[in-house]
């Protein structure tokens, strides 16, 4: 069959694409025709994107749509839109993903631009999610404000990474200024048709940033070509930013992110992450609100049943070994080791910002990150008193004694190298040494193949066993010790 105009797409709603019942069409972009469907068996809506139809009929476009598809579905990000599948029927192309319901930040700019701490927060969110999309050799090359999803509460989904690819060189669309992609945002590399790395990527995002924060676009006219040629040659004009009164360091970021040549950028979103958070310091100001407080989650299941309700269970529960609590402390003198005693408060910087917090706090008072990294929002379950529950450690010997460091319910790494969430230097601590994470009500700690184990209150846990903790047990990564803790 085969869908090329309008009328042929409309005749989709009513029908289904696999098991998805098309409901009706939300949007349509340059490339593809964007749907709402249902889906009966998980009971719940997606977004489905219906790609060119000419393409269905050509096998090399086939094969490098599935090719592509696959790895950008593997791309697990809290800033990427999760793809749930995708497939070809009847000559339909399409692809099928999470249904973001706020709308699009193309959507959001058309009312107002936005303050300088929304719109960074807002390219602070995209640079996260291109960044694990770079980690894994993807580019974007379509980043735009209508590929920004926006959850209502202010949280950045990206969209479309390698939509640009999949659909280039399988036609003839690839001529200057008429390639796939949008020429508003476009590296001058990428309008002029030559490769492209992460840096293009970095450039886009800056023309995003411009655009939320002067509401327009710096560089525009009639034809493509045109604008293309504006993004080679013309200086940013700055004296937009000027207007509205975006601070100097903001500017200086800009500046770079929007350099002519892809050398003169920040090289990595991890780069521009730093200089967007120091440059939001040096001026002052803090991240919006609503990402420095808590927000409200959905709860999979109500806290109350599932706190405590496994006393004594897990693999040690009939042993007769139990994870009973330990009667002499490690460390003799040493209070904190008292089990269920509040550790002391110490200070813990902030991974992006460096400033000094109370190692309680779950986000930084100065930008806003959160202190556990990104993950807060994994935190579905909640305590009685509403906040999400969350692990402690507070680390007992070596030089970072005293140090407590809180984590979110998704998966924590431990081990003494870069690359682990929390790292934990000493010669017994092997680079991957453990794992600690929350499911179905409790914490889970689990040794990694260490070299020299993982013990909880002196037992050894075996490789890759699961055990449940409690609050106060005395966790051992080789000889370093630590104080596991349940917070809410
Ligand atoms: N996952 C999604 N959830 C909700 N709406 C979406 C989703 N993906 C796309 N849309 C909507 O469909 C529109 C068209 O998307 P697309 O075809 O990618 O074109 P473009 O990105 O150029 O707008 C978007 O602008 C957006 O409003
Ligand atoms: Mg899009």
């Amino acid at each position: 069959m085969g869908l090329d105009n309008n009328d042929d797409l409309d005749s989709l709603v009513g029908k289904s694409l696999g098991q998805f019942r098309i409901v009706e069409r939300i949007g349509a972009g340059g490339m593809a025709t964007v749907f709402k469907a249902y889906q009966p068996t998980l009971d719940r809506y997606v977004a489905v994107k219906v790609l060119p139809a000419y393409h269905a009929q050509d096998p090399i476009f086939v094969k490098r749509f599935t090719q592509e598809a696959r790895s950008v579905a593997k791309l697990q990000h809290a800033n990427i839109v999760p793809i749930h599948e995708f497939g070809e029927q009847d000559g339909i192309t399409y692809i099928v993903m999470e249904y973001v319901e706020g709308g699009t930040l193309k959507d959001r700019l058309k009312q107002r631009a936005l303050t300088v701490p929304e719109a960074v927060d807002f390219v602070i969110q995209a640079a996260e999610g291109l960044g694990c999309a770079h980690s894994h050799g993807i580019i974007h090359r379509d980043v735009k404000p209508a590929n920004m999803l926006l959850r209502k509460d202010g949280h950045l989904l990206l969209s479309d990474f390698g939509i640009a690819k999949i659909l280039e060189g399988t036609t003839n669309l690839t001529r200057v200024g008429t390639g796939i992609g949008t020429p508003q945002y476009m590296s001058p590399e990428q309008g002029t048709g030559q490769p492209v790395d992460r840096r293009s990527d970095i450039y886009s995002l800056g023309i995003v940033l411009f655009h939320a924060l002067t509401g327009r676009v710096p560089f525009n006219a009639e034809s493509p070509l045109t604008i293309t040629v504006k993004h080679l040659n013309d200086p940013l004009p700055v004296e937009y930013l000027r207007q509205v009164g975006v601070p100097q360091p903001i500017e200086q970021v800009l500046l770079k992110m929007t350099a002519k040549a892809p050398a003169d950028r920040y090289q990595t979103t991890d780069a521009l992450i730093e200089a967007l958070t120091r440059a939001l310091t040096a001026a002052q100001l803090t991240l919006p609100r609503w990402r420095t407080g808590l927000q409200p989650v959905g709860s999979p299941a109500s806290p109350a049943d599932q706190l405590g309700v496994y006393p004594g269970a897990g693999p040690f529960a009939n042993s007769g070994v139990g994870l009973g609590r330990i009667s002499q402390p490690l460390t003799p003198g040493s209070q904190s080791m008292i089990p269920n005693a509040k550790p002391p408060m110490v200070t813990v910087p902030c991974f992006r910002c460096g400033a000094a917090n109370q190692s309680d706090r779950l986000f930084c008072t100065s930008c806003g990150y959160e202190l556990s990294d990104k993950w807060a929002a994994y935190d579905h379950y909640k305590a009685p008193n509403g906040r999400p529950i969350l692990a402690r450690l507070s680390l007992q010997n070596g030089y970072m004694a005293g140090r407590s460091y809180l984590f979110h319910q998704v998966v924590t790494t431990i081990g003494r190298t870069n690359g682990n969430d929390l790292i934990i230097s000493g010669r017994t601590v092997s680079r991957r040494h453990a794992r600690l994470w929350f499911e179905g009500g409790r914490w889970y700690l689990a040794d990694v193949n260490s070299a020299n184990g993982t013990l909880i209150n002196n037992l050894r846990l075996q490789p890759n066993q699961a055990v449940p903790l409690n609050d106060g047990d005395i966790i051992n990564f080789g000889d370093e010790t630590a104080v596991f803790n349940i917070v809410y």
